[in-house]
């Protein structure tokens, strides 16, 4: 069993930019990115500008597992009452043994606990059922449709993290 302690997030430096880039063009994991339908390679110059036009209202984890990098975590749109979070485990055989439940939990609490925020969000295609999964886990309710075949999804921090005691 993985436990969030197993699964630790750290900023992403620009060490990691050739790493994220081979995930960004892997169609196994960009399939989950809407952006990347199209099928377009990403060049290393569009890699690193995109990295660089980051505003400080976003943030960029890699995901450390046992020691090694196997994935990352976006957060975006931080100054929002509900701040968009983005995922993928790059190191694909690791899928199905719970480590981006944990990620993902670990990114949701630095929001609740360092943050403040009551609520996160994240759009998910509507094919993509493992990342669906994910975000049941958490607490993810679907709020409604995003763009075209994608949806919206919002989490309670408060309830995932501080849920009402029991009498
Ligand atoms: C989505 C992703 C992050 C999940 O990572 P993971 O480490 O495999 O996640 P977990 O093991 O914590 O949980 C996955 C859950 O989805 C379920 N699942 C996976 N594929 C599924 C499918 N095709 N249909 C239904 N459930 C599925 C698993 O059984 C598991 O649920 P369970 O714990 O109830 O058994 C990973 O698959 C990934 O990186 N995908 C590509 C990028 C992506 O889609 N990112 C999200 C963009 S919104």
């Amino acid at each position: 069993m993985i436990n969030s302690e197993d699964v630790v997030l750290c900023p992403v430096t620009p060490n990691d930019y050739e790493l994220i880039l081979a995930w960004r063009n892997n169609r196994k994991i960009n399939f989950g990115f809407y952006s990347q339908a199209t099928g377009h390679e990403i060049s290393w110059e569009e890699h690193v500008a995109w990295l660089k036009s980051r505003n400080e209202d976003w943030l960029n984890f890699m995901i450390w597992f046992h020691g090694r990098r196997i994935g990352a975590v976006t957060i975006g749109n931080l100054d929002h009452w509900a701040p968009e979070i983005g995922y993928y485990i790059g190191e694909i055989t690791l899928w199905g043994q719970g480590i981006g439940t944990e990620a993902v939990r670990n990114a949701l609490y630095y929001l609740w606990s360092l943050c403040g925020k009551k609520w996160a969000r994240t759009t998910i295609i509507d094919e993509n059922a493992g990342s669906i999964r994910v975000c049941e886990k958490l607490g993810f309710k679907k709020i409604g449709p995003a763009r075209p075949g994608e949806s919206w999804y919002q989490t309670d921090l408060q309830l995932l993290f501080a849920p009402p005691k029991q009498e």
